[in-house]
């Protein structure tokens, strides 16, 4: 098969899928209204029944609402100002963080970014399921956000993830609420399900 990725891509949903994948959406216009914490504490549930690799359970997080203003600028200063500028109106921000050894004995974890980043998919399902929109950002600066936070040398950062609900794409300059707008677009599984060897 040629890898022709333009010809490969597609905006439909071809094959039956849960509802909670199908709205979930990576927006950036977020309206004012705060999340609970209880809804923000149900989010963490579903990172803490993710699978892991032994179980380590590698995550970590460290979060932040608007009520908590100066831990909340602590995470947001870490963000690349693509990101800021739109981030900066969403009602919580999360750091999401890789234990790197094991609690045991200490040995390297090589699974605990891999690990966390599956605990942020489930956050981002249950999240939707709540009607809220999550964003995980790798566009923050890594040793600010350690400096910030004064992240200890076992922990590593992964992604930064602003959350809450959705708001009105016109609050956005043109070009972000263009990209809100637009239709998800996706490769067609015949580029990357194989039913044989490379
Ligand atoms: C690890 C990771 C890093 C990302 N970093 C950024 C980022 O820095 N800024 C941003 O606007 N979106 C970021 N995103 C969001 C992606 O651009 C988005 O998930 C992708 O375009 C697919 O869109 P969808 O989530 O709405 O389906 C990131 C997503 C992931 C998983």
């Amino acid at each position: 098969m040629q890898v022709q990725p333009g010809i490969l891509k597609s905006t439909e949903i071809e094959h039956a899928l849960l509802p909670e994948l199908e709205k979930r959406r990576s927006k950036r216009a977020f309206s004012g209204k705060p999340v609970s914490e209880e809804t923000i504490r149900s989010l963490f549930e579903a990172a803490r029944w993710a699978p892991s690799s032994m179980n380590a359970q590698p995550w970590v997080y460290v979060y932040a609402t608007k009520d908590q203003p100066e831990l909340y600028k602590l995470i947001l200063d870490s963000l690349n100002e693509s990101n800021k500028i739109w981030a900066q109106h969403a009602p919580l921000l999360i750091a999401s963080l890789a234990r790197k050894n094991h609690i045991g004995n200490g040995a390297t974890n090589g699974a605990a970014r891999y690990d966390v980043g599956a605990a942020n998919a489930l956050l981002s399902v249950q999240a939707t399921q709540a009607g809220l929109i999550v964003h995980q950002m790798g566009g923050y600066n890594k040793l600010t956000l350690i400096e910030n936070l004064n992240v200890p040398g076992s922990l590593e950062p992964v992604v930064v993830i602003a959350v809450g609900y959705a708001g009105d794409p016109d609050n956005l300059g043109e070009n972000l609420k263009a990209r809100e707008l637009a239709p998800r677009e996706r490769y067609t599984q015949e580029f990357f399900v194989h039913t044989k060897a490379f």
